[in-house]
């Protein structure tokens, strides 16, 4: 679709997993495998979504060694500052240079309760500090089966764009619940038909230029050996990488996907 080009974007997204001391080796790790690797690093865009505990130890790192990748967090709170206990503030990620946010993620979505109105909440705090919203949709086997592949993932993300400036940036994950941590991976037929859907949501909410440059990530069972499929897909920009993202050697296969043919 047009004549923009998409930066691809490969995010890993930690989970609840590795706490500061074990970010710090795995980002010096993956930082190595990709210079052995004479991996370029203005091809693709690496970004990591540690636990907010690790945020500040990792900030630190990439800046003093230079580490050529994006932070960002898994979460943020929908208000600013004041008494919320346990919530996160979008000012205080962005005082420790975080660029992205993971908002609506399945997870969150299913075990939090959240629902359309409160990711379209967090979605327009993120943009009110200066942090680019990774926006998650997808659909359940269940949806997918009573709706057909793109209703739910439509919907949602059409609520969650509701009131976003046309010049905003935002990131999009399709990630289908039912291919999220099972090994059951979608087609990248499938995952085109659905990133096909959600660029007209964000062409007809936000305009023609913005649906022509927003990334939208495949998200769900990436691994070294499908990448490459998925990103041939012409509306596939990139993956949001779970269990694959905590292997060193996997994840820096996956960000150099593009030596594997016909990329
Ligand atoms: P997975 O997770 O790669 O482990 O399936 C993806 C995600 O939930 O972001």
């Amino acid at each position: 679709m047009g004549s923009v080009t998409r930066k691809p974007l490969i995010a890993g997204n930690w989970k609840m997993n590795l706490d500061h001391l074990q970010a710090v080796a795995f980002v010096q790790k993956l930082h190595w495998t990709l210079k052995d690797a004479a991996h370029e690093t203005d091809s693709v865009e690496v970004a990591v979504f540690p636990p907010f505990t690790d945020i500040r130890t990792v900030q630190t790192l990439i800046d003093a060694d230079k580490i050529p990748f994006a932070l960002g967090a898994q979460d943020v709170s929908t208000k600013d500052s004041g008494a919320y206990t346990g919530e996160v503030s979008g000012a205080f990620l962005k005082k420790l240079d975080v660029d992205y946010v993971i908002i609506g993620h399945s997870e969150r979505r299913e075990y939090h309760g959240e629902t359309d109105e409160v990711v379209a909440a967090k979605v327009q705090a993120a943009l009110r500090h200066g942090l680019v919203p990774v926006v998650c949709v997808g659909e359940t086997l269940e949806q997918r089966e009573e709706s057909g592949p793109t209703a739910v993932s439509v919907a949602q993300l059409r609520a969650a764009l509701e009131g976003v400036p046309s010049d905003a940036d935002v990131v999009v994950a399709y990630e289908p619940v039912w291919a999220i941590g099972t090994g059951q991976v979608a087609s990248p037929e499938q995952a085109q038909e659905v990133c096909a859907a959600l660029r007209t949501v964000i062409s007809e909410s936000l305009g023609d230029s913005a649906g022509e440059r927003t990334r939208i990530l495949y998200g769900g069972s990436v691994k070294s050996g499908n990448i490459a499929s998925f990103m041939r897909e012409p509306d596939v920009d990139g993956a949001l990488v779970g269990g694959a993202s905590l292997l060193a050697d996997e994840f820096a296969a996956i960000i150099r996907y593009q030596k594997h043919v016909g990329v």
